[in-house]
């Protein structure tokens, strides 16, 4: 994909109404392409140009609008070296500096669209991984236990996110068909082989257009999204609560792995997201999953049949984990947010703990990387229920190493994925 000249000064005219970045811009950006004049192909282009643009800002001189078009261009879906290099360059301090220092280029000047291998981490352009950018980040992000701490990290979050698909077919017909349209449209497809039903696709894909998505045949839904409840392997047939399930990506897969004989209840305060969780269940075909506008009280589950095998608390939390698909965030959220999203974490997880059944689980999750609403909160749920609740060690870590409370931190750099957290607690019987 490459940038014309009149793609650079539409781009330019919608970068006006995309500011300032707060957490209205995916609202405005969608506003901004729903613009009749564009097709398809320039929607994705400037969505991405967009993206990179939130990405820059920090570094990103509002008036230079020559300099903003370049590394716009330059950072487009197929990243052109040259151009990239030209645009460090011309930059302000931060760019040049960066590109005087830098011995090698951080993405090779071959074949710059090949996806990076599984375990090699996710490409960055605007650092070697080895330091981090400290312009480009909130202070405050830098600390540690925050999510530009370490330099693979913060590399990681500043680079494009990839497409991950979920397979929900399992049938070899279904697969065979699914990689026959997704190969008919010119799609390399990866697979990641510790988890044969992810599939990873170039990040420009329009797989919303595709019949194996139409059909329900393949979810979109993140390789790290998609590990959370692979570490809890839940067993086939039980009954769940996804208590925060938005619109549904997790309901989904724990819907396929407890199988027809199982069932997933699921519940968000957003009846929107309820309503798209339902029309993704209808159109994967599930029947094992019903939604719940409003939930009885906690202790009639636990009087009357003794509560759920598992209650799935994916909670409302910073997002910093997902600046490589919302880099917005990184300029509107501020530690306050963090701690005030600590709190209300550990109040759903303390309303929704008698839920659980004696012998059943309560997982928590969040696509935080802060320490403070992650590794504290599940410390401080043990702390005040360690007379019922133990840790459950994750059935699969996926190499990554469990803290102290046995939670696992998925790092976005390790499979280029959003970052996570996830830990089980098990309710003694
Ligand atoms: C991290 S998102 C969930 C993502 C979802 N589980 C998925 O896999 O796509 C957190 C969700 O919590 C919901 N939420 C916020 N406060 C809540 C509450 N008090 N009870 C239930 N859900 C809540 C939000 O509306 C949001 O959809």
């Amino acid at each position: 994909m490459s940038v014309a000249a009149n793609q650079k000064r539409v781009f330019l005219q919608l970068r006006s109404r995309l500011l300032p970045l707060d957490r209205r811009f995916p609202e405005r950006l969608k506003d901004a392409l729903s613009d009749r004049r564009f097709g398809g192909r320039d929607r994705r282009l400037y969505r991405e140009l967009a993206f990179t643009a939130a990405r820059l800002r920090r570094v990103w001189p509002e008036h230079d609008d020559d300099f903003i078009a370049l590394v716009a261009t330059a950072c487009a879906a197929t990243p052109d070296t040259a151009a990239f290099r030209a645009a460090f360059a011309r930059g302000p301090g931060f760019f040049r500096q960066s590109c005087q220092s830098r011995q090698s280029p951080a993405i090779p000047d071959a074949a710059p669209r090949r996806l990076p291998e599984h375990g090699q981490g996710c490409p960055c352009h605007l650092t070697d991984g080895k330091s981090v950018p400290r312009e480009l980040f909130p202070a405050w992000a830098l600390e540690p236990g925050r999510p530009a701490a370490s330099p693979a990290t913060a590399a990681a979050l500043l680079s494009r996110a990839s497409l991950w698909l979920r397979l929900q077919t399992a049938t070899p017909a279904g697969v065979a068909a699914v990689e026959a349209e997704l190969a008919g449209r010119g799609w390399p497809v990866e697979r990641f082989e510790a988890l044969p039903t992810a599939w990873r696709l170039p990040p420009d894909a329009a797989v919303t257009s595709t019949e194996s998505y139409r059909d329900g045949r393949v979810e979109v839904q993140d390789l790290g999204s998609q590990f959370l409840i692979e570490t809890v392997a839940p067993a086939p047939g039980g009954r769940w609560l996804d208590a925060c399930a938005g619109a549904g990506g997790k309901t989904l897969q724990l819907a396929q792995l407890l199988g027809p004989q199982g069932r997933v209840e699921a519940h968000d305060i957003r009846a929107a997201a309820l309503a798209e969780l339902r029309r993704r269940a209808q159109r994967g075909g599930f029947a094992n999953i019903r939604t719940l506008a409003t939930l009885p009280p906690a202790e009639s589950e636990a009087t009357e049949g003794g509560g759920y095998d598992g209650v799935l608390v994916d909670a409302p939390c910073s997002g910093t984990g997902t600046w490589r698909r919302a880099p917005h965030l990184m300029h509107c959220t501020t530690p306050e947010d963090i701690t005030r999203a600590a709190r209300r974490q550990r109040e759903l997880l303390d309303r929704h703990a008698p839920r659980v059944r004696p012998g059943g689980l309560l997982v928590y999750a969040t696509c935080s990387l802060c320490d403070e609403e992650n590794s504290r909160v599940a410390a401080g749920f043990l702390e005040a229920h360690g007379d019922v609740f133990e840790v459950r060690p994750p059935v699969r870590t996926f190499g990554f190493a469990p803290d102290a409370c046995g939670g696992l931190t998925i790092l976005p750099e390790r499979y280029d994925t959003d970052g996570f957290y996830v830990v089980a607690f098990h309710r003694r019987g």
